[in-house]
């Protein structure tokens, strides 16, 4: 058997938080015969099955138990379409940057916006990836899976993943029910910058390409989101919270420089960032986390913490955002084991 299931294995660092964390077993299948392996051994042997990327939207507890799959298929390929547009077939294995800088170079439009954002590209669809304007769910055809339960593969098309603001049937019917195993997307080798997020346009010139936008998101990124590399952390930490257009105006009336985006159902999309740190936590620290002294979404990990510690901590400021604005806040990244489910 060419599998290696590993026992007791570290995931301190293979979660983005840096949360100390041991799986009770291990398995990174380098093919689709050796995940079929690895999963049939899961089902037979009745083990409770977590399925990681590269760890960057999750709470860990300190012990998992049963087994964590991470897949390392890691091919990718071009297919020509009709017109202008481009498919790529990519393994959920590949770390997601590398792919949209690979794109750019190529002069390929459709990822450019979505540079940096870390985690593998299995993982994209979960949570319908998205920034700078643009959102996985505009250029993905299908997602390829197989179901945990009895390794039988199928093929998804976009309608099917019910994609919405940081949401898809991944975190609902098909909760912790597959392995993504393979994406399609679409991308075009001609294509309009979307340079309307924040000030992106100011960042490039009048006719740039795919890797110069691309590179400007990257340089915006850099300036406020820490790198995981140095301090711990799982991106905003909460999701902008959506409520009617009544109340975002009646919230307006109060604080008129309040940020707001429209959505095409009427609703409006409110800045937690900026709620949070309207509400004086910009740098707040307690004990191990911290809410980022730059980007007020961001809680960071400064070592020593565990979930317990974050779940408390992230509490103690939705409470005070709720006290002061009366919108709750709804937790992002997924947490994993004891209360798995709850916000
Ligand atoms: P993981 O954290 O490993 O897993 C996340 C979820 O996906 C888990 O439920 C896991 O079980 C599931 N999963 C992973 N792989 C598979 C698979 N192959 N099949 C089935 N289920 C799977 N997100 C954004 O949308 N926009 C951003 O701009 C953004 N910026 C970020 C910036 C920073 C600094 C960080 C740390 C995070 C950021 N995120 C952002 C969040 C995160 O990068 C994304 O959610 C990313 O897609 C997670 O990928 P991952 O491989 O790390 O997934
Ligand atoms: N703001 C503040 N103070 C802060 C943070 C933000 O006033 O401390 C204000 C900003 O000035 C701006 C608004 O809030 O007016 C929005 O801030 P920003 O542009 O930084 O984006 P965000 O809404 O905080 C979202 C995503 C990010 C994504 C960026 C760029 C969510 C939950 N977060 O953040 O995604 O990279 O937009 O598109 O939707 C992630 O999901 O992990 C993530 C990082």
């Amino acid at each position: 058997m060419s599998l290696t299931v590993l026992a007791d294995h570290d995931l301190t660092s293979a979660n983005t938080l840096g949360l100390a964390c041991r799986a009770e077993r291990f398995v990174a299948p380098r093919s689709a015969a050796e995940l079929g392996e690895a999963l049939a051994l899961a089902c037979r042997s009745g083990w409770p099955t977590l399925v990681l990327g590269g760890g960057s939207n999750l709470i860990l507890p300190a012990t998992l138990p049963g087994l964590v799959v991470q897949p390392a298929l890691r091919a990718w390929w071009l297919e020509e379409a009709e017109g202008d547009a481009v498919r790529v077939h990519v393994e959920a294995g590949v770390v997601w940057h590398e792919l949209v800088m690979a794109l750019a170079e190529r002069g390929l439009w459709g990822l450019e916006n979505l540079a940096l954002i870390p985690g593998h590209c299995g993982a994209a669809p979960i949570q319908n990836i998205g920034a700078y304007g643009v959102e996985l769910a505009e250029v993905l055809e299908a997602v390829h899976l197989v179901r945990l339960d009895d390794g039988r593969e199928a093929v998804l098309d976009a309608q099917a993943c019910g994609f919405g603001y940081r949401d898809s049937v991944f975190k609902h019917a098909l909760a912790g029910r597959v392995v993504i195993t393979r994406l399609v997307l679409r991308v075009s080798r001609r294509g309009e910058p979307r340079l309307g997020y924040g000030d992106l346009a100011r960042r490039v010139g009048a006719s740039p390409t795919p890797l110069e936008v691309a590179e400007a998101v990257c340089a915006v990124r850099r300036e406020k989101l820490p790198d995981p590399a140095v301090l711990g952390n799982a991106g905003s930490f909460f999701k902008n919270p959506v409520v009617s257009a009544e109340r975002a105006a009646a919230l307006r009336a109060v604080h008129p420089d309040m940020p707001g985006y429209p959505l095409a159902d009427g609703r409006t999309k409110l800045a937690a960032g900026w709620l949070i740190d309207r509400c004086g936590l910009k740098g707040w620290r307690d004990g191990p986390f911290a809410v980022h002294d730059r980007q007020a979404l961001v809680l960071v990990h400064h070592g020593g913490g565990d979930a317990a510690g974050l779940l408390a901590f992230a509490a103690s400021i939705a409470e005070r955002v709720e006290r002061r604005f009366a919108v709750a806040l709804e937790r992002e990244p997924r947490l994993v084991g004891e209360g798995e489910g709850e916000t």
